[in-house]
């Protein structure tokens, strides 16, 4: 069977675990508290929540389910499902193809960090300031490409060595050691105190209260549905729906393994980590650098704000900042590898190359396509104007295409295809194999969801992405 040579989780732990890892990444880590902070905590907390339930839940359902039910990585699977969707094998295969040049980028940037601290020489990146630093290393020309590569390389190496002996071994070391890692570092967080030059003492537990209790005030109906939007997109791009790699892990998972319990563990474990992110990075910022820090750090976040926190905290800063930067690392690893065996998979299933040359066909674009991200700050430096109204360098203008535009259109029209064309029950009766009798709670939801609720929410995310919502306000 053509399965077997493709490679198989060997169980649901092995499954739950690398997928949890490519969910749980950068996302989690520093886009959700950063949202988080911005948008009244408690009450985007509220909203991510009842999305994951539903929304998420539903397209991560579909995907999981197409992947084991046509058993081929995302470029076939659409169109076995349906002839006339096999364009969109194209599409969905196209997006971790960009994404994975972009993404090793910024996991240069985290080895970078994490060697600087492990090394003890965090002194440097407080020398020149933690701003400039990271302005002086990602304009520089040479470090960030280095940096680059060696992320890439460790991602190639372990997609090489399989799904079984890569992936899933290297998801069940790193994982336990990020939950560990993550669970420690929350807990140290929630312990700290700091009293300014003005005298004024801020606790974590201050900041805490921030994060976790909903502020309506100057709620308006359009900053509702900002907040919304702000919430589906994050949510979107935390599960890696919509990007062939469910597809693709679902394809490697066994007819006989229970497919609902291990979706409600990945969902409980991505929601889990950004929520402890939360809790590390905002009771942290403002403790060290109040209100007005917390909303002023917005992107920068991860490598400035957070350093000029370590540099306040001395010695026990260079072992959080370590601990932290090794954490973010293991987090962007896992999903760096998902991108890659996206892409992997589907040149292997076209074009019926080994493992090994796929890998390198896959390496050899993304290492071109980074090496221009890297030198887009600075040799081909542009200010480029997105449709948001923001500028930005080419990696923004990659990640906007992708995340804005490409991912809500995949998204789309898979939910037409499984909702209206091939119908649910294409989903829900591989979904109801494995689960031993057990019935699908959830399966008059997900109908609703796949067929009305989550079409017009993407509708509403592609409109936002031009910006056509401006008018609220
Ligand atoms: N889901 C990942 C995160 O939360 C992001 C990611 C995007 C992973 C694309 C893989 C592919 O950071």
């Amino acid at each position: 069977m053509e399965k077997n040579t493709r490679g198989n989780f060997t169980g649901n732990i092995g499954f739950v675990l690398a997928t949890a890892g490519s969910a749980i990444g950068l996302g989690n880590l520093w886009r959700f508290p950063y949202l988080a902070a911005k948008d009244g905590g408690g009450l985007f907390l509220l909203i991510y929540l009842a999305l994951v339930l539903t929304f998420g839940f539903t397209l991560m359902t579909a995907e999981i389910a197409i992947g084991r039910k046509t058993g081929v990585g995302p470029l076939q699977a659409y169109g076995r499902m349906n002839k006339s969707f096999g364009f969109l094998g194209w599409i969905s295969t196209a997006v971790p193809l960009i994404i994975f040049p972009y993404y090793c980028v910024i996991g240069g940037w985290i080895v970078e960090y994490a060697f600087t601290y492990t090394v003890g020489a965090a002194g440097n990146i407080y020398e020149t300031g933690a701003k400039d630093f990271f302005t002086g290393f990602i304009t520089s020309n040479i470090s960030p490409l280095l940096c680059f590569v060696i992320f890439m390389t460790i991602s190639a190496a372990i997609v090489i060595l399989g799904v079984e002996k890569g992936i899933e071994k290297a998801s069940k070391i790193m994982m336990p050691a990020l939950f560990i890692l993550i669970i420690g570092i929350s807990i140290y967080s929630l312990t700290l105190s700091h009293t300014d030059e003005n005298g004024v003492t801020r606790t974590a537990w201050d900041g805490l209260m921030i994060y976790l209790i909903p502020n309506f005030e100057g709620i308006s109906f359009s900053k509702f549905i900002s907040i919304l939007l702000d919430a589906v997109g994050q949510l979107f791009y935390s599960l890696s729906v919509a990007m062939g790699i469910m597809i693709t892990y679902g394809s490697y998972t066994k007819k006989d393994s229970n497919l609902l319990s291990s979706i409600n563990q990945i969902e409980l474990f991505d929601t889990g980590v950004a929520f402890l992110a939360g809790m590390i990075i905002i009771p942290t910022v403002f403790v060290f650098q109040g209100a007005e820090g917390l909303a002023a750090s917005g992107p920068s976040l991860m490598f400035v704000s957070l350093p000029q926190v370590f540099e306040q905290m001395g010695i026990f800063g260079h072992v959080l900042g370590a601990l932290f930067f090794i954490l973010v690392f293991f987090a962007a690893l896992t999903s760096a590898i998902s991108l890659m065996e996206a892409v992997t998979t589907s040149i292997i299933d076209r074009f019926h190359l080994k493992r090994i040359t796929a890998t390198l066909v896959c390496y050899a674009i993304s290492l071109l396509i980074g090496a221009v991200v890297c030198l887009g700050y600075n040799v081909f430096y542009l200010d480029i104007p997105l449709p948001n109204g923001s500028v930005g360098q080419i990696l923004d203008l990659l990640d906007y295409v992708t995340n804005n535009l490409m991912l809500p259109i995949v998204a789309l029209l898979t939910c037409i295809m499984i909702g209206w064309v091939c119908k649910p029950k294409s989903v829900l009766d591989e979904i109801s194999i494995g689960t031993d009798g057990k019935k699908f709670r959830r399966e008059k939801l997900f109908v609703v969801m796949i067929k009305f609720v989550a079409p017009v929410l993407l509708v509403v995310i592609l409109l936002q992405a031009f910006n056509l919502f401006s008018f609220l306000g």
